[in-house]
């Protein structure tokens, strides 16, 4: 580890001189941590994302065409038995295997802990958690085979999910089949690129987006073992979302028959505003546009018939096929910087408490990876028997809403 004045130096260069500013007031088991919370960050890196504003500044300048898209409940009888009995094959060979990410900090719904361990105001209350694990067990029944789950977590809520799980005994589960892995983090700047204190003596870090996922996957070495155990697809999932269902047997068989490298499971866009991504051909690649990047004449663009043109939502239910998870892993996502308000050290040793926004947090996404694909289909399935996402305290997309669409999907396939 570089010592104080290699660390000096070395700041001096980047132009972040200002980490060290409370060195001299520190503990010695406090300076320790500095410096090596200092040699943790990749300040080149830091250099990059703060000079190329790239992602948020690409982002507006593009042309969409819509993706090719399957409605699963457009599909022949013939096709669906097709898909299906391929499906069922790869989920009974353990060809398939699930990742929640669940990483992310669930600010906006003011849960104070990792958002799975959100319990649910249903007649029988549960958490999150548990209700993903039931989908996993009615696999289980059906198929007699334990899916493999990978479980994404942050710096921030690694210990408590895991403890979480092991207080609620896997909830049924079996535990050899659920692995924890911590996505990386990332600094926070404020506008000017200079990084910020949390205190005196921490830089002030954040998950680093769930784009975070493939190097992270490839981090802990989980891309080997899904080819060692001979897994061909990994489904991964939003934690947040209480009717997803990541396996799907039928869009598994239309990635193995039609040797797609990416599916993007979709609902239709409930309004223009709707705060959802929309998946399309971006400059030719297939992608996802997120609702900040969508300019508002695509975003509000209809068909002759009305409808909006591009009307496929992303839910964050996605099939990547191993091969293509390898490709990403090994290269660089974009970042976006998201402006948010944050209490932190001044560079005069003054907490900044601010009611403005006044720091940017820097996130990879997911979807940006996909661009990389040679191929993708669209899979458009029902929003009430797929999506009920818990977001927001109240309002659209809250615990109110996912409890009644819930509610009405299990009455109906009672
Ligand atoms: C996300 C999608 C959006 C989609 C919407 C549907 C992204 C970037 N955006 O929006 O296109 O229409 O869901 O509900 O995917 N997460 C981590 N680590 C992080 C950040 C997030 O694991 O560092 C996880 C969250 O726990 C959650 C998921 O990623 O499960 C998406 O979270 P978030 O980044 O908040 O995106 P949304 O605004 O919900």
């Amino acid at each position: 580890m570089r010592n104080y004045n290699e660390t000096l130096e070395m700041l001096e260069k980047y132009n972040q001189v200002h980490l060290l500013n409370f060195y001299n007031e520190l503990t010695a088991d406090e300076q320790n941590a500095l410096l090596q919370d200092i040699e943790s960050i990749d300040f080149d890196e830091i250099n990059n994302i703060v000079n190329s504003k790239d992602a948020n500044d690409k982002a507006t300048n593009f042309e969409l065409k819509p993706m090719e898209t399957i409605d699963k409940y457009s599909l022949s009888q013939n096709d669906k038995e097709k898909y299906q009995i391929i499906g069922d094959e790869l989920i009974k060979n353990k060809k398939v295997a699930v990742c929640t990410m669940a990483g992310g900090q669930g600010s906006r719904l003011g849960h104070n802990g990792p958002k799975g361990t959100f319990i649910v105001p249903l007649k029988e209350p549960k958490s999150i958690f548990q209700i993903a694990t039931e989908h996993l067990l009615e696999v289980y029944k059906k198929y007699g085979v334990y899916v493999y789950w990978y479980i994404m977590t942050s710096e921030d809520n690694d210990a408590v999910t895991k403890q979480f799980f092991e207080d609620n005994n896997y909830f049924g589960y079996s535990k050899d089949y659920i692995k924890f892995f911590k996505q990386g983090e990332l600094p926070l700047t404020d506008f000017e690129g200079k990084i910020l204190l949390q205190n005196k003596h921490k830089i002030f870090k954040a998950a680093n987006g769930n784009g975070g996922i493939f190097k992270a996957l490839e981090d802990n070495n989980i891309i080997n073992e899904l080819k060692a155990n001979g897994v061909e697809y990994l489904a991964t999932c939003n934690v947040d979302n209480i009717l997803i269902k990541p396996v799907d047997s039928i869009m598994f068989g239309v990635l193995k028959e039609k040797n797609i490298e990416i599916g993007i499971k979709s609902v239709i866009k409930r309004d223009p505003a709707e705060r959802v991504g929309v998946c399309g051909l971006k400059d030719g690649r297939p992608s996802v546009i997120e609702y900040i990047d969508l300019p508002k004449d695509l975003a509000e663009a209809r068909n002759e018939d009305g409808t909006l043109k591009f009307a496929e939502a992303h839910f964050g239910s996605n099939y990547l096929s191993v091969k293509l998870l390898d490709k990403i892993a090994n290269q660089k996502l974009p970042y976006h910087g998201a402006k948010k308000k944050n209490n932190y050290m001044g560079e005069n040793g003054e907490l900044i408490i601010s009611n403005e926004v006044n720091s940017i947090k820097h996130e990879m996404f997911i979807f940006d990876g996909f661009e990389m694909a040679e191929n993708a289909i669209v899979f458009r399935v029902k929003r009430e028997e797929e999506f009920a996402p818990i977001k927001n305290k109240e309002g659209e997309d809250s615990p109110e809403t996912a409890v009644k669409m819930y509610g009405e999907y299990f009455e109906k396939t009672k």
